[in-house]
């Protein structure tokens, strides 16, 4: 089991396969990309598939989330989807993508045995995506969904983030979107983990403001909280329901107390948090020759120190030096 000081067990393991994508989305990265990772760098396939069969056999894992930057753009996600699916036992599993390159991979990953999808889409405007993501690739994206519904990858969700002055408008005309799709839309609120350190408080839209905008065109009611779990996104049912719409505020209302997740980075390190100053090298683990029990033990032992939460809010907080795109969200 991977548990802490403040008795919380992480079950859901996020791995970032890739840092790099294929968007450049203004909250995230800059129009030039980043220093990428070098290749010898990143975990391979089998290193990946092993430090998962740790996690799931010895330290309680139930669900493994596959992220990037994009991971589509990673050669071997396949294949690596179908080892984890195989593991015994076998985790949930679930892929966050742009949804670039979804519409010809969603059939494939399905068969792989990928449980589900969350899709990243701030806008349906193609100017408006173009300006946010500095790509013109709405039509792939929204091609990428159906695809992924069709393939049976559900529920189907779907992620955004507004930003003022850009999207911030288009809340209303996108859960009315998403309803009549059956995507399960989430509004994300902007955390301080762009590359560029430009996030400032009062320069991003809140869950209160949201929940304003929408309540403009429907009636939104909570659920409860037992309903909620450990998942980031408090849930409003839509005009009666069954319809729900999601919230996750990360900055407004942090939901770290209920927090069950352990991330492995694409070069093989451990973070406790979105927010951790500290990584735990499972790379250098792997590449010696340690033992799958070493190897789990130093994750437990990464995992035990996890601090109470993000400490946004402490007069203190830095962000930390890995953006958002080389975390995997
Ligand atoms: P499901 O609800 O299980 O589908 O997944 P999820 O919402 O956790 O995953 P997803 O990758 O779609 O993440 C959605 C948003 O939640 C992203 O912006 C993440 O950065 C944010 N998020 C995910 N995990 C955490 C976390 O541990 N802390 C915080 N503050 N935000 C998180
Ligand atoms: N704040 C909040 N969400 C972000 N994402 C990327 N960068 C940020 C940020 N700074 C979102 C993406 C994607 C998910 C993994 O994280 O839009 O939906
Ligand atoms: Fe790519 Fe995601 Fe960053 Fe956008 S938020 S640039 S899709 S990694």
């Amino acid at each position: 089991m991977l548990i802490d000081t403040y008795g919380r067990t992480a079950t859901d393991l996020r791995v970032s396969l890739t840092d790099r994508c294929n968007l450049r989305c203004t909250y995230c990265m800059p129009e030039e990309g980043l220093q990428w990772l070098a290749k010898p760098d990143l975990l391979t396939d089998d290193e990946i598939v092993r430090l998962v069969d740790i996690a799931v056999r010895l330290l309680g894992v139930t669900e493994v989330r596959f992220t990037g930057g994009e991971p589509l753009l990673r050669p071997g996600l396949t294949g690596i989807v179908e080892r984890v699916a195989a593991l015994t036992p076998r985790p949930q599993t679930s892929l966050t993508t742009n949804g670039i390159g979804l519409r010809r991979t969603a059939p494939a990953l399905k068969a792989a045995g990928l449980d589900r999808v969350n899709v990243s889409l701030d806008t349906l405007r193609p100017d408006v995506f173009k300006a946010l993501t500095r790509r013109n690739r709405l039509q792939d994206v929204l091609d990428g969904l159906e695809a992924a519904r069709a393939a049976g990858l559900t529920p189907v969700k779907v992620n955004t983030v507004l930003m003022p002055g850009l999207n911030d408008d288009e809340a209303p005309d996108l859960l009315a979107w998403a309803v009549d799709h059956a995507y399960e839309l989430r509004f994300i609120e902007q955390m301080p983990l762009d590359a560029q350190h430009g996030w400032t408080r009062d320069g991003m839209v809140t869950a209160g403001d949201i929940l304003t905008s929408l309540r403009t065109r429907f009636d939104l009611t909570s659920e409860t909280q037992d309903e909620r779990g450990s998942a980031p996104a408090e849930r409003w049912l839509v005009d009666g329901g069954p319809y729900k719409v999601g919230v996750i505020a990360s900055v407004t209302r942090p939901f770290c107390a209920a927090c069950d997740r352990t991330r492995l980075t694409a070069d093989g390190q451990i973070r406790t948090c979105l927010f951790a100053r500290e990584e735990t090298d499972l790379r250098g683990a792997l590449r010696g020759d340690a033992s799958d029990e070493e190897i789990a033990e130093l994750w437990r032992a990464a995992m035990y120190g996890k601090k109470a939460g993000a400490g946004l809010d402490d007069p203190s907080f830095v962000q930390p030096q890995r953006p958002m795109s080389a975390i995997g969200g």
